[in-house]
């Protein structure tokens, strides 16, 4: 068999390590391996390059993909797809695997109808994919925000200031709150609430003057990116409170670094599971994790089914803040 990989979509820490595990589980099944690069874009352009176990060592620890990735929204033109699914008859592709966030599912599933056997493995820092507890690289950008709201906090009760910290998540507040209640966050500011909805400045204002009162003379605020901008609250808090608010937007700062020990851990699980299911003639369908253990769910579902907020990690955030 010969089985092709490739990464789409935001990159995000572990993909590496994906491709790794694809790459080794398919040499040991004996079966040929080889990448596209820059996503679907490479594809479309037959832009592919063979790979083996030498070419994927040494990449384990390194976040981004060595392959690269694009955002080809080109690739929801039937007629582009088409041109990929061509391509891959062409080259005697017998599967492809899918590493990216839910476009790149959407992007997987066109082509299985297109009749290509494909198997998505989920990665995105905004952990918003369904059919998978954790996506590849969410671990890594929660490790990266809290260690940052840690720097923030010394410079925050330093001067006494109020910091409002936006973080990625595009429609997502998975970022936000989970990284929020694990960085000690103060308040939350999560999508479905537009960020600066007049009562909850009012209530994020009366918080700040009730730490005040209680001496504690800094506050952190986390502004999930789909609810709104930083610099929005910052100027309403301003406004509302008369005193010192910083604003830092972390960007894609959460995008990089070395994948951590549970996304590699992650990774290597999902790329081998992939591989493996490739190998069985598998196809639409995208591999997860749930709890413990591995799991398959067909790819329409991954982008079509919503994931929902935990809301029970949200009453604990209120509680603990
Ligand atoms: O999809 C991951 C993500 O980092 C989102 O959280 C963010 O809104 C988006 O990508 C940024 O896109 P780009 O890297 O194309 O600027």
């Amino acid at each position: 068999m010969k089985i092709a990989v490739l990464t789409s979509g935001g990159d995000s820490p572990g993909m590496n390590a994906a491709i790794r595990a694809v790459t080794r589980q398919a040499v040991s099944n004996n079966h040929a391996v080889f990448g596209f690069v820059e996503g679907y874009r490479g594809l479309v352009d037959s832009e592919i390059l063979e790979l083996n176990n030498r070419l994927v060592s040494e990449v384990i620890d390194r976040g981004g993909t060595f392959l690269r990735t694009s955002r080809y929204v080109e690739f929801t033109d039937y007629k582009v797809q088409r041109i990929a699914a061509d391509n891959l008859k062409r080259l005697d592709i017998d599967s492809l695997i899918v590493i990216g966030g839910e476009g790149s599912m959407a992007g997987a599933h066109a082509l299985c109808q297109l009749g290509i056997r494909v198997v998505g493995v989920p990665a995105s820092i905004d952990n918003d994919i369904y059919g998978t507890d954790y996506a590849i690289g969410f671990d890594t950008a929660l490790n990266t925000v809290v260690e940052m709201l840690s720097k923030l906090r010394d410079t925050a009760s330093a001067h006494e200031r109020i910091f409002v910290v936006e973080v990625m998540g595009r429609r997502s507040g998975a970022i936000a709150l989970n990284a929020g209640l694990a960085g000690g966050a103060d308040y939350m500011c999560l999508p479905g609430t537009p960020a600066v909805d007049p009562e909850q400045i009012d209530k994020i204002s009366a918080l700040i003057e009730r730490r005040y009162e209680l001496g504690k003379t800094h506050t952190l605020i986390i502004v999930a990116e789909g609810a709104g901008s930083a610099g929005e609250v910052a100027g309403a808090l301003r406004a509302t409170t008369g005193r010192e608010v910083r604003v830092t937007v972390l960007g894609h700062i959460q995008r990089g670094g070395s994948p951590s020990a549970l996304d590699r851990l992650l990774a290597s699980q999902l790329g081998s599971y992939a591989s493996d299911l490739a190998d069985d003639g598998k196809s639409d369908i995208m591999v997860g994790l749930s709890g413990r253990n591995l799991t398959v769910t067909p790819l329409e579902e991954t982008f079509t089914k919503p994931v929902n907020a935990d809301s029970g990690l949200y009453q604990l955030a209120k509680v603990l803040a």
